[in-house]
């Protein structure tokens, strides 16, 4: 495993960190998952160099009960694996209005009011067990937030307090560049975002100005929630529950295979596979600080923790994936 710097936070964070949002289930979007595959997930993870866990206070949350299981399924690993001290644990602030994307008309006191930012972040402290966070992300954004001095005020006195060492923006999906005004406060030390071949545009905007400001990138979302492995065809079907009985409808899905069968056959004997290609594109670009896949089995962490010990890809093939854009929002 290689090491990059988050931007201006200093730490070092392994160029593959461990994404989380479906390893403790989620009753609106995943499957349930099995608990102690994803436990050996993040121990494999820690094993094999990677120091780095994104998580949210949203993952695997469950109004009937109030439990947030992503962060009790950490905070457990944590306290088995003795090793908080060598890792860089990130979690993110929900909005309060539940509603992803922030829309440009709702107000910062509807979704990130001073209370619920102390709430959220002392929440998270408690269900991980842990003193303080090293990176507190905001899970929506809007910069017409940054008018507003409350958030400023908070997120000092937090990081005064000693609960949160640095702060991040997880902006909304597709739109990389709402977030550059919040950059600009010096407030903010890191950024995540969607990125992946298919999704190329923050190299447009958001990759130069974060190497100018020296702002720290995560790269989520890498693998196009598991399009990009190249695993799927036309009949494959998503578990009742998955999001993805949607995110990939069968129209999409027949698109998608049409494009996966093309980068496969740009792949020749440089790249491993398709998860090989797509995780080493990203890793092409020397602005990106750490890539999240979402990696709920340990299988997955073998192979995707790899990418970070290969060469770099070749030029040719960094150009010829250039043309493989497939600018859409599943999500909404
Ligand atoms: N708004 C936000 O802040 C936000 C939104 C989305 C994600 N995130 C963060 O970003 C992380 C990454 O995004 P993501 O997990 O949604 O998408 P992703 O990393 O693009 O895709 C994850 C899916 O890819 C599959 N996968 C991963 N490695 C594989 C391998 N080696 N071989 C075969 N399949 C593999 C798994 O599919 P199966 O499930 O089919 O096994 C997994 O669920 C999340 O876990 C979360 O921490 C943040």
């Amino acid at each position: 495993m290689k090491y990059r710097t988050l931007g201006k936070t200093g730490l070092k964070v392994a160029e593959i960190g461990i994404g989380t949002w479906q390893l403790a289930g989620d009753p609106n979007y995943w499957v349930d998952s099995n608990l102690n595959e994803s436990l050996k997930s993040l121990h494999r993870y820690t094993e094999l160099g990677g120091n780095f866990i994104d998580t949210a206070w949203i993952y695997g949350y469950d109004e009937k009960d109030g439990r947030r299981r992503s962060h009790e399924l950490i905070g457990k690993f944590l306290k088995e694996s003795g090793q908080r001290n060598k890792l860089i644990i990130a979690s993110k602030v929900p909005p309060k209005n539940m509603h992803w994307p922030a829309q440009p008309e709702v107000p910062i006191s509807e979704v990130f009011p001073d209370n619920w930012i102390i709430k959220c972040v002392d929440d998270s402290l408690k269900d991980l067990g842990i003193d303080h966070l090293d990176l507190m992300q905001f899970h929506v954004w809007q910069d017409s937030f940054v008018k507003e001095d409350g958030w400023k005020n908070i997120i000092r006195k937090l990081t005064r307090d000693g609960k949160v060492s640095y702060w991040g923006i997880s902006v909304n999906d597709y739109q990389p560049e709402n977030c550059l005004k919040a950059l600009d406060t010096g407030l903010i030390s890191a950024v995540q975002f969607i990125f992946n071949i298919f999704h190329q545009k923050p190299a447009e905007r958001l990759l130069p100005y974060a190497q100018s400001n020296n702002i720290g990138l995560i790269a989520r979302v890498p693998l196009d929630e598991g399009g990009l492995t190249g695993k799927f065809d036309t009949q494959t079907r998503f578990a009742t529950g998955d999001f993805r009985q949607q995110y990939f409808n069968p129209e999409r899905l027949r698109e998608l295979v049409i494009r996966t069968d093309a980068l496969k056959k740009l792949l020749g004997n440089e790249a491993g596979g398709l998860v090989d290609l797509a995780l080493r594109y990203l890793l092409s670009f020397k602005e990106v600080s750490t890539i999240i896949p979402g990696m709920r089995k340990v299988s997955y962490v073998d192979a995707n923790t790899s990418a970070s010990d290969a060469e770099r890809l070749p030029a040719r093939l960094l150009e010829e994936l250039k043309s493989q854009t497939w600018e859409r929002n599943f999500y909404s």
